[in-house]
């Protein structure tokens, strides 16, 4: 059983198959956590607790309840109470007093998981996951707390969230709920999170945890550009293969805080939720409110398991298209190759010689619809542009299909040009503060997707254009992030709800569309990879990595979004030379090769470019037929990173079976007077012999991983080369 109550000890216990979680009550019912980490075999103990020591718990020594609660190792802190580390739950009461104290009432243990109301959220079947339902109360506010804990026993996980019940009868308001909480005993705890901005996304960072908070966070409405719903918490050494990691993502597209706190009793409380800041829900009596999943894992060895779990977790129980386990058609993106600038001839012959080298898909980025010439103006009129698109949508759509490729096409849905017909009809329908010129950002408002009608209208433009052709494909963007937060349709106490139900509104969106068109191929994308998270991968099994399609960029880039996310997930193009985000040359064949580590496309004007370039284009659909499964489905392994040190970066993917494995090396920077460089490789069957493909050189795994490989002949800046590795015994 991995989930498991021992009454007599009052212990909860979920076991995966690398690690273990225990929780214990207290006498007066308090939830306590009192261990996550390797997986422990044998009985469990609730020592870990400390209520044998001062100062005790409150029904031995009601004194010092205010001690205890500050101390204490609490599953779910609660706010307002004397626990003045950071809480998890702020309940306002009719009197306007903020305070709440959960104590445990009952439990469920069942096996799989149910579904979140209204949200993404992982799943599983009743063998492979098993969920416990601890169920809490404030009895004083009439108030029920689930916390509920899924264990999926192969991919080493643990899915947390938390419903709130108003069951009294005071009309409260919830003004803050996180998803999830971890108190530990520090271990000198290093802090892990990714950082960035437009056009440089995900970068790792890592830094001593200090005392008090340290946090990240977005409240921008998006998980953002700048900060990532995800944080870990590593013990000092921790690199690819050692150290312990206690990681936390959040299965949410909006406005998130990942903290970790260290206390004066050097304990680190880790929480991650919904940021609290221009959050507050409304509970009448008789309602819920359901906070979004944080998926929590813990490894022992190291970052690479840490991804491991992540990458497996996500595409066995998160992403639900069908083109989860399936080739991606090849796509030629026209943006980077035409701007705003094209029209129904333009495309055509980007088709037409795109499908002579083995291009599958041609996708019409920004600028078909209204009069759409530049990025100011037709957001919401989503009616073809007649004098771009001669003739039409859907003969344009035939006529790709006649050259042999598919459709696809870009849509910004969630948004309003303020020179836009539909701002004209329903300047209401924008997000904007009543009184209050409202902030452009790049000449553009954001719809109000609390509003049901905003909802219907979104959808039916959407859905209108889908029927009208033969459209496979859906690049669904967000370009800007939300600000002058007011809904001219909720009324004045449910303006705090706002942040939260503009990204109900896009799930509701996205599902309807995925539930209507179950076989498109959705990306999603904004502004680049601003909302590159779990939650839109229920969605859509793709997301644009980033608007920096440079290859020495993307290393950086990719290295951190791949820390967490499977490379199927991440959209990556050949683009253009120079890079139009940073100028940059760099060989045809290096675009390729780090695209290859992504979804593989091509986002550059094929009538255009160099021919020597030209050339490369049907080797490289070759190989993308020829590793695309590989890719997607293997295990990933980080080898040496470029982040680190400047110089070259290294990764692996390894077959399940470790029949193969693919090694892509690149060279940054040349380095006069040097030698080959040894590369402790990963991945292998330590057991195995493997042939190098295209040579005769054989090496066992182990030698290739515990003595080396050699990364010969390299010349120059900007060169990579792939290696593939077959096993023959
Ligand atoms: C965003 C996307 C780009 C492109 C443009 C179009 O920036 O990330 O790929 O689609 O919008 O306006």
């Amino acid at each position: 059983m991995s989930v498991y109550y021992d009454g007599n000890k009052k212990i909860f216990g979920l076991h995966t198959k690398n690690t273990s979680y225990l929780i214990g009550i207290t006498p007066e019912g308090y939830v306590g956590h009192i261990y996550y980490g390797d997986r422990l075999q044998k009985e469990t103990e609730a020592y870990l607790l400390r209520t044998e020591e001062a100062p005790y718990t409150p029904s031995v020594n009601k004194r010092e309840k205010s001690s205890f609660l500050d101390f204490f190792p609490m599953e779910f802190p609660t706010g307002g109470v004397g626990d003045y580390r950071e809480s998890c739950l702020n309940i306002r009461n009719e009197d306007g007093c903020m305070g709440c104290e959960l104590f445990y009432e009952g439990h469920e243990i069942f096996g799989g998981k149910k579904k979140l109301e209204g949200l993404p959220a992982s799943f599983g079947a009743e063998e492979q996951v098993q969920t416990l339902e601890l169920i809490c109360k404030d009895p004083v506010l009439g108030l029920k707390v689930i916390l509920s804990y899924s264990a999926f026993e192969e991919e080493d996980i643990i899915a947390r969230s938390v419903q709130v019940v108003n069951e009294g009868t005071q009309k409260l308001k919830i003004e803050k709920v996180y998803s999830a909480c971890l108190d530990m005993d520090n271990e000198s705890f290093e802090m892990l999170s990714l950082h960035g901005s437009w056009a440089r996304e995900r970068h790792i960072q890592q830094g001593e945890l200090r005392y008090g908070k340290q946090m990240v966070s977005s409240a921008r409405g998006e998980s953002s550009h700048q900060e990532h719903p995800f944080l870990a918490l590593v013990t000092p050494g921790t690199g690819q293969q050692q150290g312990k990691v206690y990681a936390m993502n959040f299965v949410y597209s909006g406005n998130f805080i990942a903290q970790a706190e260290r206390t004066q009793f050097d304990m680190v409380r880790m929480v991650m939720g919904i940021h609290q800041e221009e959050f507050c829900w409304n509970l009448k009596p008789g309602e819920a409110f359901q906070a979004p999943e944080v998926i929590l894992t813990y490894s022992g060895q190291g970052l690479g398991k840490m991804t491991r779990s992540f990458h497996d977790f996500y595409r066995n129980h998160m992403i639900r298209s069908p083109y989860n386990h399936k080739k991606r058609p090849i796509l030629i993106n026209n943006w980077e190759a035409t701007y705003f600038d094209f029209n129904t001839e333009k495309l055509l012959d980007i088709a037409g010689e795109a499908k002579k080298d083995g291009i599958e898909m041609l996708v019409m980025d920004d600028g078909w619809f209204g009069k759409r010439n530049l990025d100011d103006s037709s957001l919401g009129d989503w009616q073809v542009n007649e004098t771009k698109i001669t003739g039409g949508l859907k003969a344009l759509v035939e006529k790709v299909n006649e050259i042999g490729l598919e459709f696809g096409i870009w849509f910004e849905p969630e948004m309003i040009s303020p020179d836009s017909e539909l701002y004209r009809q329903h300047p209401d329908w924008a997000i904007q503060i009543r009184g209050r010129e409202a902030t452009q950002s790049r000449c553009q408002y954001v719809l109000d997707l609390s509003r049901p009608e905003v909802l219907e209208y979104v959808y039916d433009c959407v859905a209108k254009i889908l029927h009208s052709a033969n459209i496979v494909y859906v690049k669904w963007d967000m370009n800007r992030q939300l600000s002058d937060l007011g809904s001219s349709w909720l009324d004045r106490e449910s303006q705090g709800e706002l942040f939260h139900r503009y990204v109900l509104g896009v799930y509701a969106l996205q599902e309807r569309l995925v539930s209507e068109f179950p076989d498109l191929l959705l990306e999603n994308c904004s502004g680049g990879g601003a909302r590159f998270d779990p939650g839109m991968l229920y969605y859509s099994p793709q997301i644009w990595c980033s608007d920096d399609a440079d290859a020495i960029e993307r290393l950086v880039i990719q290295e951190g979004t791949s820390l967490v996310y499977p490379l199927s997930t991440m959209g990556a193009h050949v683009s253009d030379c120079p890079n139009h985000s940073v100028g940059r040359v760099t060989p045809f064949e290096t675009r390729g090769h780090v695209a290859l580590a992504g979804t593989f496309g091509y986002e550059l004007d094929i009538t255009k470019i160099p021919a020597e370039d030209r050339k490369l284009i049907p080797e490289q659909t070759r190989m993308y037929h020829k590793y695309h499964e590989l890719i997607r489905e293997g295990d990933y392994y980080r080898i040496a990173s470029y982040r680190e040190n400047h110089l070259y970066d290294c990764w692996a993917v390894a077959s399940k079976d470790k029949k193969e494995v693919l090694v892509t090396y690149v060279q940054v920077l040349g380095v006069p007077n040097s030698h080959s460089r040894k590369l402790y490789l990963q991945g292998f069957d330590p057991e195995g012999v493997y042939r190098l493909e295209d040579t005769e050189e054989r090496y066992t795994g182990e030698m290739l991983m515990k003595a080396g490989f050699l990364m010969r002949g390299f010349w120059g800046d900007f060169k990579s080369r792939l290696y593939h590795f077959i096993r023959e015994a």
